[in-house]
């Protein structure tokens, strides 16, 4: 069986992430065909253009894990009402020298948890913004605002039942999304 990979890029770098653990736990409800691999972030050097002809090693390894790639799955925090800025750094990364982006054509999918009201969702839509220029289809529906409460997560780490069904049917929806856009 031919294997469908996902770069799974993680907006946080904290020790206990909630979004990592989102992020893990919704790999397992992927088909067999899907292998969902989270890409490091968090030793990128701070973006600057000066460097496009030069890029660091871990430039290169995030640019080669995505070029490596078939589908994308961003599992984003919401810091100050937009995505945080080392994931910002990672999409300006991997997104030169100017036409050498590593992003464009790969289908996305959009999650985020978050212990305030709103669940990420400004930080989803600024996402989806760079996103779209970067030439990046992605999954418009269903929306997943996902909510740090008691329960969203069982003893093992994985879903826990209340989200359980929803979760399942979002990554059914992202699935289908990149095999139609992956060919
Ligand atoms: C700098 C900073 C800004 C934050 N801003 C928001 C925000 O705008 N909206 C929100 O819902 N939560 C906000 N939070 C709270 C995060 O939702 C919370 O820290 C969450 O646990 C971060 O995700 P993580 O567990 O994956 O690291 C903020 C947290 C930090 C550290």
């Amino acid at each position: 069986m031919s294997q469908t990979q996902i770069a799974v890029i993680v907006g946080s770098l904290r020790r206990d992430s909630f979004n990592r653990k989102l992020a893990t736990a919704i790999a397992k409800l992927g088909p067999a065909d899907f292998s969902f691999t989270q890409v490091q972030i968090g030793d990128l050097p701070l973006y600057n253009q000066d460097d496009d002809a030069n890029q660091a090693e871990p430039v290169k390894r995030l640019k080669a894990g995505i070029a490596a790639a078939q589908g994308l799955l961003f599992v984003t925090p919401e810091y100050n009402r937009s995505m945080p800025g080392v994931l910002k750094n990672a999409l300006d990364h991997a997104s030169r020298p100017y036409g050498q982006s590593a992003w464009a054509g790969k289908p996305a999918g959009v999650l985020g948890v978050s212990v305030g009201a709103i669940g990420t969702a400004m930080a989803q839509q600024h996402l989806r913004n760079v996103l779209a220029y970067l030439d990046v289809p992605t999954l418009g529906q269903p929306e997943a605002f996902v909510h740090a409460k008691e329960g969203l997560f069982d003893a093992n780490g994985d879903i826990g039942p209340d989200s359980r069904k929803f979760l399942q049917g979002w990554m059914d929806r992202y699935v289908g999304w990149v095999k139609k856009h992956a060919g």
